[in-house]
C-alpha cells in the first residue's frame, strides 16, 4: 500500500493546482478582435509574453546624426561608393551607428568596432569583407524601404531590425540536406520530413518549405483551383504549405487567425488585411534572397578570422532571410516602433555625386587643392572662374573648423618683373583671397602675407615654372602659434634701386 501514497498526494496536488493554473492563465490573457466585424476572429495574448516581447524589442540608444550641411563625403574621402552624397558630419555619425548596430563587441581587438570593417591604419582600404558586404546591405536596406512599402509601410527597416548589435542576424536559414536514409525501399525516403526543425514549429513537417517558397517561387496552394485532375495540390505540397504557415505563425508570434478566417483558409475575401501584407512579404523575401544575399555569397569568406558564427550551411550556401529575420517573434518588427524615422539616410538610395574636381583636402598641415586661384593679370582681383574653387575651400574650412585653429594665407608671384611690385601684388592677392573666404562665411582667424618672388618653387625661365610659382598657399596654424611667421619677409627695396637690371636678374634669393 505504502507505495501508492505519493501518487495520491500528487493527485491531490494536481487536482488543486491545475484549475488554479488555468484560471490564472486566462486572467493573464488579453484578447482583441482582428478580422472584419462579425466574423468572430479574436487574438489571445498572454500578458507575460507581451512583457517579454517588449523587453526583447528595445531600441538601441539613439545616436544623433550629424547635419547634412557641408562638404560631401565623396570629396573628403578616397573610397566612398554608396555614401558619397552624405555630408562629412553625417557620414561620421553613421559610422558610429554601424559600430553600434552590427560590429562585434567581443573577439579579437583588431576585429571589434571600427576594426570589424576597417583596417584602422587605412580606412579607405576594402581589405576587410564586412566593409564590402556593408555597401550591399545599404543597397538592400534602401531597396526594402523604397520599393517594398506594400510590406514595410512607412515603418521600414534599419540594420538594427535584423542585426540587433550582432554581425550575423540571429534568425536566418540555410538550405537543408535531404534527411538520412532510414532503410531500404519505401521506408528509406523521408521526403525531408520527420526531422524536428524550428521554423516548422518543431513538427515533423518537411524542412524544405523555405527553399520552395522563400527562395523559389512555388505556388502556395492547398485547395485546387479547378476540378480537373492534375490541377490539384499534392499532399507533399500541402505539407510544405503548412510547414511555411507554421513558420509565419512562429516568426510573428501569432495564430493562424491573425491572417486567416479558419473556416475558409484560402478565401481572400474573409482574410484580414494582414494576409495581404504577408503576401507581399513573401515576394519581398524572395527578392532579397535572390538579389542581395545571393550577391554576397562568396564575398563572406568560408574561413578566416570571422568564422565563429555559422554562415554557410550543410550545402555550402550563405545564410538567408526569412520572416523571423526581421520580425523576431513580433507581429511587427520591433513592435512597430518608428526607428527608421530617426535615420532618414536609410530611406532610399541617392545617386552618387561626382567628386569635386578641385579635390580640396587637408594634407601635411595645409589646405591643398588641384587647380589655381586665378587673378586678373597684374591685379589682385579674383577671376570669376575661381568662384567654385573658393566655394569648395570655404566649405572644407568651415567643416573642419574644429581642427583649424588658424589659417595663414600666403601669396607668391612668378619671378618676372619688378620684385617690389611683385611683393606688393602678392600681399594684395592674399588679402583678396581672405576677403573671398570671409564672404563665404569662413570664421576661423586668418592672417595673410605676401612673399612676392622670395620663395619660388623653381627658378627656370619657363612658362611651366612661372605657373608653378604663381600660387596662393594656405597653411594651418597650430594652436598657440602666431598667425604670421616670425620670419615673415620684408618688402624688397623699391624698383629705382634695381633700375637697369634685367628681368631675369630679378630672380630672388632663396
Ligand atoms: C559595419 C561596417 C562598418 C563599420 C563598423 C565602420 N565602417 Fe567606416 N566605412 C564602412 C563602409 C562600407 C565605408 C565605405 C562607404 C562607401 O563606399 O560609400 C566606410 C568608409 C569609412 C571612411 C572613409 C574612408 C575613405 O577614405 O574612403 C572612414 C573615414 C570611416 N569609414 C570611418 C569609420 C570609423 C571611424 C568607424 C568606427 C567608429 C567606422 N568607420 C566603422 C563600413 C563600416
Ligand atoms: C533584412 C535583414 C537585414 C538587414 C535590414 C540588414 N542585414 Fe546585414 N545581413 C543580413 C543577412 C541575412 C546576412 C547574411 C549573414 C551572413 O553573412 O552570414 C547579413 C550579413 C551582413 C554582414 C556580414 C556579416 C558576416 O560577418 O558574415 C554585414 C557586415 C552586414 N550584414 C551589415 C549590415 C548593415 C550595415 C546593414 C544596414 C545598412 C544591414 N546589414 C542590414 C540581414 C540583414
Ligand atoms: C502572417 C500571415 C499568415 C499566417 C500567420 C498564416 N498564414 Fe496561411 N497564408 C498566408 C498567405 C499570405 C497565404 C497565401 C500565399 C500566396 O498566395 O502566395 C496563405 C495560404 C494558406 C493556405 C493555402 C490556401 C489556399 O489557397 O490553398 C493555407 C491552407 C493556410 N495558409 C493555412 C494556414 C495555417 C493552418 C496557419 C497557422 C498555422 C496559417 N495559414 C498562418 C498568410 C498567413
Ligand atoms: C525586411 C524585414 C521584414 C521581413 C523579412 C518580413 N517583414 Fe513583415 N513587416 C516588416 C515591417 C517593417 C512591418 C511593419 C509595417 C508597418 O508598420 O506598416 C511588417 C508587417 C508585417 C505584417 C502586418 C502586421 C500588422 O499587424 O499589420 C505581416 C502580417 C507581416 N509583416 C508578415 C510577414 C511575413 C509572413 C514575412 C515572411 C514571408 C515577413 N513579414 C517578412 C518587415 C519585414
Amino acid at each position: 500500500m505504502i507505495q501508492y501514497i505519493p501518487f495520491k498526494v500528487i493527485g491531490i496536488f494536481v487536482a488543486a493546482i491545475v484549475p488554479v493554473g488555468v484560471i490564472a492563465y486566462y486572467a493573464d490573457t488579453l484578447n482583441h478582435e482582428v478580422g472584419f466585424r462579425g466574423v468572430g476572429m479574436w487574438q489571445d495574448e498572454s500578458v507575460e509574453r507581451l512583457a517579454n516581447l517588449a523587453d526583447q524589442n528595445q531600441l538601441p540608444l539613439q545616436i544623433p546624426q550629424g547635419s547634412m550641411e557641408g562638404n560631401l563625403a565623396v570629396n573628403q574621402y578616397q573610397n566612398v561608393q554608396v555614401l558619397g552624397h552624405l555630408s562629412v558630419a553625417n557620414f561620421g555619425t553613421l559610422m558610429a551607428v554601424l559600430n553600434q548596430w552590427v560590429a562585434p563587441k567581443d573577439g579579437p581587438m583588431e576585429n571589434r568596432n571600427c576594426g570589424y570593417c576597417h583596417n584602422v591604419q587605412n580606412f579607405a582600404s576594402d581589405e576587410k569583407y564586412p566593409k564590402v558586404v556593408t555597401r550591399r546591405m545599404f543597397q538592400m536596406t534602401w531597396h526594402v524601404n523604397s520599393q517594398w512599402q506594400r510590406h514595410v509601410g512607412n515603418t521600414g527597416v534599419t540594420c538594427w531590425t535584423c542585426h540587433r548589435g550582432q554581425p550575423v542576424p540571429q534568425y536566418r536559414w540555410n538550405l537543408e540536406e535531404e534527411g538520412p536514409q532510414r532503410g531500404q525501399g519505401m521506408l528509406g525516403y523521408m521526403q525531408e520530413q520527420n526531422q524536428a526543425n524550428w521554423y516548422a514549429g518543431l513538427t515533423s513537417l518537411p524542412n524544405t518549405a523555405l527553399q520552395s517558397y522563400l527562395l523559389d517561387d512555388m505556388n502556395i496552394r492547398v485547395q485546387g483551383t479547378d476540378i480537373y485532375p492534375g490541377h490539384r495540390s499534392s499532399i507533399k505540397q500541402t505539407e510544405w504549405t503548412y510547414s511555411l504557415m507554421m513558420h509565419f505563425s512562429n516568426s510573428l508570434g501569432v495564430n493562424c487567425t491573425y491572417c486567416h478566417n479558419s473556416r475558409r483558409w484560402g478565401s481572400w475575401e474573409q482574410s484580414p488585411l494582414t494576409r495581404t501584407t504577408a503576401w507581399h512579404g513573401i515576394r519581398m523575401v524572395r527578392d532579397l534572397n535572390n538579389t542581395y544575399i545571393a550577391s554576397i555569397d562568396g564575398v563572406v569568406p568560408r574561413e578566416g578570422a570571422y568564422t565563429s558564427h555559422q554562415r554557410y550551411g550543410a550545402l555550402d550556401d550563405l545564410a538567408k532571410i526569412n520572416c523571423a529575420t526581421c520580425h523576431q517573434g513580433a507581429y511587427k518588427p520591433l513592435l512597430g516602433q518608428q526607428m527608421l524615422a530617426q535615420y532618414p539616410v536609410l530611406r532610399a538610395a541617392v545617386p552618387q555625386p561626382e567628386p569635386d574636381p578641385d579635390d580640396v583636402r587637408i594634407e601635411d598641415g595645409r589646405i591643398e587643392f588641384d587647380g589655381k586661384i586665378q587673378f586678373r593679370t597684374g591685379s589682385a582681383e579674383v577671376l570669376p572662374v575661381s568662384g567654385e574653387l573658393l566655394d569648395h575651400i570655404a566649405t572644407l574650412a568651415k567643416n573642419h573648423a574644429y581642427e583649424i585653429a588658424g589659417l595663414r594665407v600666403a601669396g607668391h608671384t612668378d619671378l618676372q618683373g619688378d620684385p617690389r611690385q611683385n611683393f606688393e601684388l602678392s600681399e594684395q592677392r592674399a588679402a583678396s583671397v581672405v576677403a573671398q573666404l570671409r564672404e563665404r562665411g569662413v570664421e576661423v582667424p586668418i592672417g595673410s602675407l605676401g612673399y612676392g618672388t622670395l620663395a619660388p618653387l623653381c627658378t627656370e625661365a619657363t612658362a611651366a615654372c612661372n605657373r608653378q610659382n604663381r600660387r596662393v598657399e594656405m597653411v594651418i596654424v597650430p594652436e598657440g602659434e602666431a598667425l604670421l611667421p616670425a620670419d615673415a619677409p620684408e618688402a624688397p627695396p623699391a624698383a629705382e634701386v634695381l633700375e637697369g637690371e634685367s628681368v631675369e636678374g630679378a630672380t630672388a634669393a632663396e
